[in-house]
């Protein structure tokens, strides 16, 4: 038998073979596993040769490709796009009743749901205008959280809601931001994210429940639980592990009250690395670049040794980190000139740009450019 990779996986599948034994399988199990994610918890009972409880896990979460697949909306997988479901988001907007300004901080649903009830003051702040940009929207902010001063809207908010990045550093600068927004007094409600997403999860959170606690009177856990949809990108990397789509991620809200005088309690928050992806649309898609040339010997190629799709939406799977091209449909590519890739993506205008510009590129490259272009084009996809 192969022995697990290491003392997480062990912890994987001894939590498995315990969710097992008391009868659960399927979302049931992954809703009982801390988020630990469907890929890993595959990988690490193939790891350690389970093929019982492989089985039993997946039982009825299997695919066999290729198949064709409805792409409702294109999430964005550099800017970790988690929506939640439309009955959270609806059940988020309700905590804004009684409150006379409300920030939200990454929640786009939440700000639709709220905007269904005609409320007025409340302001989305968030990088993302895929929602928004066929027309201006009132109270959307287009902002980066991680470095934007948003000192003209200092201290104007009661309520703060948000829902960053699960990443440490990301998430301590968002409560920056937050604590810049909120009035003395006011109420800030966090997702917290789960303990066992990664290894180093479980102390990050409990350094975030100590930072809360520091900055917040009052800290507690919501009843309401942050239930999220499976987006684009994550749905065909799920696909392409041969597991079926599910809505299977979760998480806790936290909340707490501003002190009055909320001067005395700084927080210090490390840089984070500036976003340097630039976004195209190809047809229905969105393609993401970075501007960071690859040391390719060929202009594009898979970042993934064998598939254009990654295998993990985890920025710590070997593919995605390499990859300097991600797309809302899960592909992952490396490129050696970044910024001709953007300009030629710029002259897709209609479908039949896409075989001209590809017949530009060297063979491999131009054939790769077509078949993601392809993949991107229509509503539907072939996995
Ligand atoms: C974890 S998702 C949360 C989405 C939320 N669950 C919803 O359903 O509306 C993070 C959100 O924050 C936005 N975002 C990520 N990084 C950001 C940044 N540095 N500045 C502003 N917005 C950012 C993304 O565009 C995305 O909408």
């Amino acid at each position: 038998m192969n022995k697990p990779a290491s003392t997480f996986d062990a912890e994987i599948v001894e939590s498995v073979r315990r969710l097992v034994e008391d009868s659960r399988s399927g979302t049931d199990l992954f809703n009982a596993m801390g988020g630990v994610h469907p890929i890993e918890i595959k990988r690490a009972l193939v790891a350690s040769d389970e093929q019982g409880l492989l089985k039993t896990v997946f039982a009825g979460l299997e695919t066999r490709g290729p198949t064709l697949r409805e792409v409702k909306r294109d999430d964005n997988p550099v800017l970790s796009f988690w929506p939640f479901t439309s009955d959270c988001a609806r059940k988020i907007a309700a905590l804004a009743e009684g409150y006379e300004s409300v920030a939200l901080l990454g929640t786009p649903t939440v700000f639709s749901a709220i905007r269904e009830t005609q409320r007025d003051n409340v302001i989305l702040f968030d990088s993302d205008d895929y929602f928004f940009r066929e027309k201006a929207t009132e109270g959307y902010v287009q902002c980066d959280l991680l470095s934007d001063a948003l000192t003209s809207f200092e201290n104007n908010f009661d309520l703060v809601i948000g829902d960053p990045p699960w990443y440490f550093d990301e998430y301590i600068s968002w409560l920056k931001a937050a604590i810049c927004l909120i009035r003395p007094g006011g109420t800030i409600v966090f997702v917290l994210y789960p303990q066992n997403i990664r290894d180093t999860a479980r102390h990050e959170t409990k350094q975030i429940l100590k930072t809360l606690e520091n900055l917040l009177d009052g800290v507690r856990s919501l009843a309401l639980a942050a239930e999220y949809e499976t987006p684009s990108f994550e749905q065909i990397e799920l696909i392409q592990n041969g597991i079926c789509p599910t809505n299977w991620r979760k998480a806790a809200f936290v909340s707490g009250k501003v002190p009055l005088q909320k001067a005395y309690r700084p927080i210090q928050a490390k840089p984070v690395r500036t976003n340097l992806w630039t976004e195209r649309r190809i047809g229905c898609g969105r393609i993401f670049v970075e501007d960071v040339a690859s040391d390719n010997s060929v202009f594009l190629q898979t970042a993934h040794p064998n598939h254009r799709f990654l295998s993990s939406p985890s920025r710590r799977d070997p593919s995605r980190k390499k990859a300097n091209v991600l797309s809302s449909r899960g592909h992952g590519l490396t490129c050696s000139h970044p910024r001709r890739l953007l300009e030629l993506l710029n002259d897709v205008r209609v479908g039949s740009d896409i075989e001209k510009i590809g017949n530009q590129l060297d063979g491999p490259s131009g054939e790769l450019f077509q078949l993601i272009a392809n993949d991107l084009w229509g509503r539907f996809i072939t996995v």
